[in-house]
């Protein structure tokens, strides 16, 4: 089958991939000529592990294609893809459909067949009914449906999550566009991936749902860290005691530094402001927006208090930036409030992350940039670890110690046990393991 991806962002680039390892050819539009002509020289627009080899291997075979030119994608497409960015709209929160608006005017003028037209970006419930009555208003051909099939890829791992899905969910309102996806999809389909046929709907409104849940299952781990570190309780076994409960689920249960990225803060956002249109309350979503925000922001403070209640005049290493590891996306990450809370504390900051210098610099021009972890603990009074890079996981604590001017080890992602930090002769604290 013959598909259009317009948009080559971290969604676009790594589905339309995936369909093209499928055997489908894909055309993926991007208005970006910068981007585009990076693609087509190998060069991939987000770091992402195995996309470059999965581009190039479905490039050399001749089933994925890049360009700039619509018209040209369009050609003999029986599907044709959105996944351009729906990110925050400034002052109000709600999802901005510029892009996703501005495609399907485009689209309009140019369809001849009577193509199946896939919203992948996350779009407020509604959207795909808009996006009908606009393709009509603009004089798309009759036959033309919508339907909604939202994606659930994580970063750093999309490419295993597209082939290996929990779920694919598609929203439609008629039996052609069904029938189209439920071929697209039909490599999954052998692998006995379930595929949920909904209304189109449902299927927008069931993806924000899915980010909501998962973004109180860390919210609510985050709030019982809290608690166990006043009663002296420790929250890795809690969680675990509560998640090997099958009707609970081990996943999304770590307590950590507050979530961040381009899906859950945005989304959840999204989703109350869709709920106040509607005139119906959502305290639990807003209460896990807020414990967030509070969590990020509070993180500063818990490095202040772990070096006895000032931050003035101390060395703090950071370790990782990215709001998560394998990615170098720095949207909404933790590491953001942390450091700018300790530079206004009056702490020097040398940070280190894998891959996320680039996208970082700009954001905190008052650091240093280490080159390796190691560097980076040379003369702190604490070592915080902020993202759980697997090369974190290992460090040779003694070597750190020796670097250090003091003994603090601050991990916010509990990937370290208190007494092998100490035999290591530092000072350790995590997140909710027990009275600090
Ligand atoms: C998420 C969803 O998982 C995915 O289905 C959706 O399509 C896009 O949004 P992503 O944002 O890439 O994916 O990362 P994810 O692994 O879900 O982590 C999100 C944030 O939650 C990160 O900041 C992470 O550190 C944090 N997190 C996750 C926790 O703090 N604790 C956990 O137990 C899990």
């Amino acid at each position: 089958m013959r598909i259009a991806m317009i948009g080559t962002g971290y969604v676009g680039l790594v589905s339309g991939t995936c369909l093209a390892d499928f055997g489908h050819h894909v055309t993926c539009v991007d208005k970006d000529q910068a981007k585009i002509d990076g693609l087509l020289a190998g060069r991939m627009p987000i770091w992402e592990p195995g996309l470059e080899s999965l581009v190039k291997a479905n490039v050399e075979r001749g089933r994925l294609e890049f360009t700039t030119d619509l018209a040209k994608a369009l050609e003999g497409a029986e599907a044709v893809f959105i996944a351009v960015g729906t990110p925050s709209r400034r002052g109000d929160g709600h999802a901005d459909l510029s892009y996703v608006f501005a495609a399907v005017e485009e689209l309009a003028g140019l369809l001849k067949d009577p193509v199946v037209v896939v919203t992948k970006s996350t779009v407020p419930v509604g959207t795909g009914d808009k996006i009908a009555a606009l393709l009509k208003e603009k004089g798309a051909p009759d036959g033309v449906s919508v339907a909604s099939n939202p994606e659930f890829l994580r970063e750093g791992a999309a490419i295993a999550d597209f082939k290996h899905p929990d779920r694919i969910l598609v929203g439609a309102e008629d039996d052609h566009a069904r029938q189209v996806l439920a071929e697209i999809y039909r490599p999954l389909f052998l692998n006995r991936a379930p595929m949920l046929f909904t209304g189109r709907r449902t299927a927008e409104l069931t993806k924000y749902a899915a980010n909501a849940f998962l973004a109180m299952k860390i919210s609510f781990i985050n709030e019982m860290a809290d608690l166990c570190e006043a009663v002296d309780a420790d929250v890795q076994d809690l969680a675990r005691g509560i998640g090997l409960d099958n009707r609970i689920g081990t996943k999304f249960l770590h307590a950590g530094a507050g979530y961040g990225g381009s899906c859950f803060p945005k989304d959840t956002l999204a989703l109350l402001r869709t709920a106040e249109e509607a005139g119906i309350r959502q305290d639990l979503v807003s209460t896990v927006v807020e414990v967030n925000d509070r969590r990020k922001e509070a993180m500063a403070g818990r490095v202040r208090d772990a070096l006895g209640g000032s931050l003035a005049g101390k060395q703090i290493a950071v370790l990782g930036l990215t709001f998560k590891p394998n990615t170098d996306d720095m949207r909404d990450a933790p590491s953001i409030p942390l450091i700018q809370g300790l530079l206004a504390g009056g702490a020097s900051v040398a940070a280190f992350d894998p891959v996320g210098r680039e996208q970082a610099e700009p954001l905190f021009p008052g650091i240093v940039f280490a080159k390796c972890a190691e560097e980076a603990a040379d003369g702190a009074d604490a070592v915080v670890i902020v993202t759980e890079w697997d090369e974190f996981r290992a460090l040779d604590l003694h070597d750190i110690a020796g670097r250090m001017r003091g003994n603090m080890l601050v991990d916010l992602r509990n990937i370290y046990d208190k007494a092998d930090a100490e035999e290591a002769g530092l000072s350790y604290r995590g997140i909710g393991r027990g009275r600090p």
